[in-house]
């Protein structure tokens, strides 16, 4: 594992374009602390709180869950005693209150961000992404069973979200353009933003990614 100094950082990208798959490799590197707002919820749903319940039915629509349900359960996690030395938000902030609420809370603790590494994958290349994802319950890796094909020995358990259907990415998309999308020039703004071309292999993206980071 690389030393790197304390980082505050966000990934961010249309639904599957590689946000969880780069932030396991991140982790591996540099030893982050990884919050991913949707492994959160989705943690809620099973386990059947009631922040679980008020947010299912929109993520299996593919629509975003409420802004003060995401924001109070991020701000709360980022205050933890394993966020002391930094973070790497995915998934979180996707709606601009998202954003202004971070900064916010930022700004109270006297710390800020230092790269918004943005993953940049078309639409057209989006859906089989999702499609093909399959997930390990026990290990949390994430599979795709042409890009990334899972061992034989556990294809048995491997889940498929509930949200990756045709349908429910065309949402997830739409939702992207025109909630999240707007965040990204905010952040190109203050020059903390990082662009990332997410097309080639998990590797190759890695790569770039590295390099903007140690820019
Ligand atoms: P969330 O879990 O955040 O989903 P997402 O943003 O749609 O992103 P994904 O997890 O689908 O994709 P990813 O970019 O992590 O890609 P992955 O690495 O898995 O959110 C889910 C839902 O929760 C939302 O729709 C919403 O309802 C709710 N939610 C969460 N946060 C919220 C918030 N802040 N506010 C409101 N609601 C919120 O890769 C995808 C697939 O592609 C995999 O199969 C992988 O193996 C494969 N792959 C990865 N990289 C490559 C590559 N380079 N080449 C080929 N295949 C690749």
């Amino acid at each position: 594992m690389q030393d790197c100094a304390v980082m505050r950082m966000i990934l961010v990208g249309p639904p599957g374009a590689g946000k969880g798959t780069q932030a396991a490799r991140l982790v591996d590197t540099y030893g982050f602390t990884h919050i991913s707002s949707g492994d959160m919820l989705r943690a809620a749903v099973k386990a059947g709180t009631e922040l679980g319940h008020a947010a299912d039915g929109y993520m299996k629509a593919g629509k975003l869950v409420p802004d003060d349900v995401v924001i109070g359960m991020i701000l709360e996690r980022i205050t933890q005693p394993d966020c002391a030395k930094g973070f790497m938000l995915d998934g979180f902030p996707r709606t601009r209150p998202q954003a202004e609420a971070l900064d916010a809370a930022m700004a109270t603790a006297g710390v800020h961000l230092d790269a918004v590494v943005l993953i940049e994958v078309p639409d057209e290349l989006i859906v089989e992404r999702g499609v093909g994802r399959r997930t390990d319950p026990e290990t949390g890796a994430i599979y795709h069973l042409k890009f990334n094909p899972p061992p034989a020995e556990i294809t048995g358990r491997l889940v498929h979200r509930k949200d990756d259907t045709e349908v429910a990415i065309h949402e997830r998309l739409v939702k992207y353009h025109s909630e999240t999308a707007p965040i990204v020039p905010v952040y190109e703004a203050k020059g903390i933003l990082r662009r990332v071309d997410g097309v080639g292999t998990p590797a190759e993206v890695s790569a770039r990614i590295t390099a903007v980071l140690e820019r």
